[in-house]
């Protein structure tokens, strides 16, 4: 009991003079950081100090040194996990973001095995969590044995990441109830922190940039993309990083099984549209890359179309308890609903945020932590940028009834039609 009283002394001495520190701009110890990432976490520094030290930290900004000492601090706050030999990979988000489902399965059908821990989506961003579980009888909830297990006879596991990096978690929630969220350090050592904590040897960031991304600027998405980098190598982690674009939703489907259908498509060598195909390959190609795995290139293309990668997803399903036949025909709600373009011309943008909000008016995602989702609405887009259109032409389908005429109005609103010809961005923007 003493003990205890002593730690939250020193916690609270800690913490305020962190405070006192960052207020005027000066530089944080690796020990204070420390004390007062475990304090916190163990309940003795209050939420307000913390608040007050997060958004002194927003004001003043962090050095690389403080960032890495928060990271190893927040990484070393719970269960801790090794896979060196596994490659894992992580998107800062978006809408339709199905690279998880379809890059994944390429890899571990290449000989890189895969140890990955997941999230459920929130807002307009989803989770690789919510679309497994659009899967009738598939598990998130696997043990630490099981787990282990399956990443060494399947060569690719994904569970839900309950336990990692506690300290993040708590953090997270006061920054977003505190206005301190979009600060890059805070988002870099966040970030890393579960996936030092989640322990894959090998691994590559897809960083979004644009309107449905929380990176809405080149200048902003590379800054992210370089700490993450750095912070990780800084980790023990052999990492790169991809800058890709996010102002239209990627490929057609956005919906958790929607997204599935879609990535079975892909996986299936079937007609999808091409940005999909190439940031899957993409990913896939880097991923190997990071690992060292020669002719990454080719070895993608052979586990496609020898229809490898295909038969890794149905494994990996049936490996976690779900039902690998529904994979052909994954059930989505009955009520279809056409978007007519307003009119001719050329498709100017489709912009990711206001189709992103139309599927979670319709159920698809959460507006706040703990919703349920519906796993069968959702939003198929079909045109993308420097497509022609005619007045008339369905340009989306509405899957689902709630919100549906505002689901529609925001997928309206989305859609920029311009008169002269228009230009289809990259979907790649860069590389680190
Ligand atoms: N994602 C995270 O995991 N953390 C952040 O701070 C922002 C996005």
């Amino acid at each position: 009991m003493a003990g205890n009283k002593e730690d939250a002394a020193r916690s609270g001495s800690a913490v305020l003079e962190a405070i006192e520190l960052k207020k005027w701009g000066g530089e944080l110890s690796e020990e204070l950081v420390r004390e007062v990432v475990e304090g916190y976490t163990g309940g003795a520094v209050p939420d307000y100090q913390m608040s007050a030290l997060l958004m002194a930290i927003f004001v003043r900004g962090m050095s690389y040194g403080e960032t890495l000492a928060l990271t190893a601090a927040m990484a070393a706050s719970g269960a801790r996990y090794s896979f060196p030999e596994c490659v894992d990979k992580h998107s800062t988000g978006g809408v339709g973001d199905k690279i998880s489902l379809t890059s994944l399965p390429i890899v571990a059908a290449c000989g890189a095995p895969v140890a990955k821990l997941s999230g459920r989506g929130l807002g307009t961003t989803g989770g690789t969590v919510d679309k497994l579980e659009a899967i009738p009888g598939f598990s998130v909830a696997l043990t630490e044995d099981r787990f282990r297990r399956q990443v060494e006879s399947v060569g690719l596991a994904i569970a839900e990441a309950g336990d990692v990096a506690p300290a993040d978690k708590a953090i997270y929630a006061l920054r977003d109830a505190t206005g301190t969220v979009d600060s890059l350090p805070l988002i870099g050592s966040s970030i890393v922190s579960k996936k030092a904590a989640t322990g894959a040897g090998h691994l590559l960031y897809d960083v979004k940039q644009g309107s449905g991304a929380f990176m809405k600027s080149t200048q902003e998405a590379h800054e992210l993309a370089s700490l993450l980098v750095r912070l990780s190598n800084d980790s023990g982690i052999r990492a790169s990083a991809l800058i890709t674009d996010m102002d239209e939703p990627l490929g057609a489907a956005i919906g958790n099984a929607l997204e599935v259908r879609e990535s079975v498509r892909f996986l299936r060598g079937e007609e999808t549209p091409g940005d999909l195909s190439e940031m899957a390959r993409a990913v896939a190609v880097h991923l190997l890359e990071i690992k060292g795995i020669p002719d990454a290139e080719g070895a993608v293309e052979r586990a496609l179309s020898s229809g490898a990668a295909f038969e890794k997803l149905r494994e990996f399903v049936a490996a976690q308890g779900g039902d690998a036949r529904a994979l052909e025909d994954l059930p989505v709600s009955g009520d279809v609903r056409e978007v007519a373009s307003p009119r001719s011309g050329y498709v100017a943008g489709f912009g990711a945020l206001g189709v992103g909000r139309a599927a979670l008016a319709l159920g698809a995602g959460r507006e706040k932590k703990g919703d349920r989702v519906d796993p069968g609405v959702g939003v198929e887009v079909l045109v993308k940028t420097g497509d022609g259109v005619e007045e008339g032409q369905t340009v989306a389908r509405i899957y689902g009834t709630r919100n549906a005429d505002g689901a529609e109005a925001m997928i309206l609103a989305s859609l920029g039609i311009s008169d002269g010809p228009t230009r289809r961005p990259p979907v790649i923007l860069g590389s680190l």
